[in-house]
């Protein structure tokens, strides 16, 4: 599988997360606060098991979610793109995750959009989803930024009714 990665941003680069980024994974999903709408935040052996995840779809499906860092090398958090499903139907879902003390500065929103442009360049014209927890507004802007709207809500999730943004990417018009 040929292994993606999206181009860098005005402030962040993506690599692929390795097992040397632990450290900076564990804080991130063991922190109760980034991880307020999953049913618990992440110990440390779940977040190697995440690690050990995000490789095996690079390999299988060529992207995940990948690393975010600034241009110096400041952890940020994760974002990416990973299959999921809403009412048993397969979807690609954008994912983001942005350390505690980095958020609200727009910085998932730029992630989040060079990610849109590697689907675009790789697999348009597809549907793109963000499957979200109903009160998870911040996560709901991100996903409005990318041109996202409400397409659907997911019933497949044990407790929750999960809301479902997508958009529809286009290819890129050729000049
Ligand atoms: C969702 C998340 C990645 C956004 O990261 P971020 O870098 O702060 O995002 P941005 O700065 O690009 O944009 C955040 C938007 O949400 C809004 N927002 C942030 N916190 C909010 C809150 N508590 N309530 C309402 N809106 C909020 C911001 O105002 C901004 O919207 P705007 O551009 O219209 O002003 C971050 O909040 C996070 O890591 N949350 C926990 C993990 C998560 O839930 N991820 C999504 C599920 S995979």
């Amino acid at each position: 599988m040929n292994r993606l990665l999206p181009a860098p941003t005005a402030r962040l680069r993506f690599r692929e997360m390795t097992p040397a980024d632990l450290d900076d994974m564990a804080a991130l999903l063991g922190d109760p606060e980034v991880m307020t709408f999953y049913p618990a935040p992440k110990t440390r052996d779940e977040s190697v098991e995440w690690i050990e995840r995000m490789q095996e779809r690079y390999a299988i499906d060529g992207h995940g979610l990948w690393l975010v860092e600034t241009h110096g090398g400041e952890f940020v958090g994760d974002c990416g793109i990973t299959w999921q499903s809403y009412n048993e139907t397969p979807v690609r879902e954008i994912g983001y995750h942005v350390r505690r003390g980095l958020q609200g500065r727009g910085l998932a929103t730029e992630a989040a959009l060079a990610c849109l442009e590697l689907v675009r360049d790789e697999f348009a014209p597809t549907l793109l989803t963000a499957i979200i927890h109903p009160d998870n507004t911040a996560s709901r802007r991100v996903a409005e930024h990318l041109g996202m709207t409400h397409i659907a809500d997911d019933h497949a999730h044990p407790w929750i009714v999960r809301t479902v943004m997508g958009v529809t990417v286009e290819p890129q018009p050729s000049n």
